[in-house]
């Protein structure tokens, strides 16, 4: 296939945005991969905030950190709702990223919610530095996943063009709600 797949196509964003030395949130950790691809983008002198409310999701992270040597990262067991707590409201942000849903191979009524996303992307906009982005990787097909998916889709169509270029990125005749990209850019 030539066209690019809904991950490659995040990860495509993210290393676009992202220079070494910078500071960015994995809003939702899960299993550690994207924590692990933003601690490489970054390099030794750029920081990554975590987030999870699942302690097997900090758990399995901080094993895939030691086991690839990053020490760059701050993992955060709390809701990704309450990322002013732990982040420096001056701290200019080049990238965050969120998988929404589940954890594969967990518990599948622990999801993320539409009130509790909204609220974390209304807090990451004014920390973005220019040309900086949030990448949303969107899962409906689970139950509450259509749900959020509305809010969140209905919020960022509302974002200002002045301040903020935003894209949906989505195959249109696959099955059963396949997961699509959201990007906001700051201008
Ligand atoms: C689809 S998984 C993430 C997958 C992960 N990016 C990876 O690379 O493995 C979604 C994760 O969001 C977490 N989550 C749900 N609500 C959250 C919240 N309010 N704040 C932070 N994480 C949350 C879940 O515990 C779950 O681990």
């Amino acid at each position: 296939m030539n066209l690019q797949g809904i991950i490659p196509f995040a990860h495509d964003l993210l290393n676009r945005a992202i220079n070494e030395n910078d500071v960015v949130v994995d809003a939702t950790c899960g299993n550690g991969n994207d924590t692990l691809f933003l601690s490489e983008l970054v390099g030794s002198k750029g920081h990554v905030y975590a987030f999870d409310i699942q302690a097997q999701a900090i758990e399995t992270t901080k094993a895939v950190l030691a086991e690839n040597k990053r020490d760059n990262v701050t993992l955060i067991h709390h809701s990704h709702a309450y990322l002013d707590q732990y982040i420096d409201q001056e701290q200019a942000l080049a990238a965050a990223v969120f998988n929404l849903g589940y954890l594969p191979r967990s518990d599948k009524t622990i999801i993320t919610k539409p009130d509790s996303t909204i609220t974390a992307i209304e807090k990451l906009l004014p920390l973005l530095k220019k040309n900086g982005v949030i990448v949303l990787v969107v899962y409906a097909g689970h139950p509450g996943g259509k749900e959020e998916k509305n809010a969140v889709l209905d919020f960022v169509s509302e974002l200002d063009q002045k301040e903020y270029f935003v894209l949906k990125y989505q195959f249109m005749n696959l099955m059963n709600n396949p997961p699509f990209v959201i990007a906001v850019e700051k201008k």
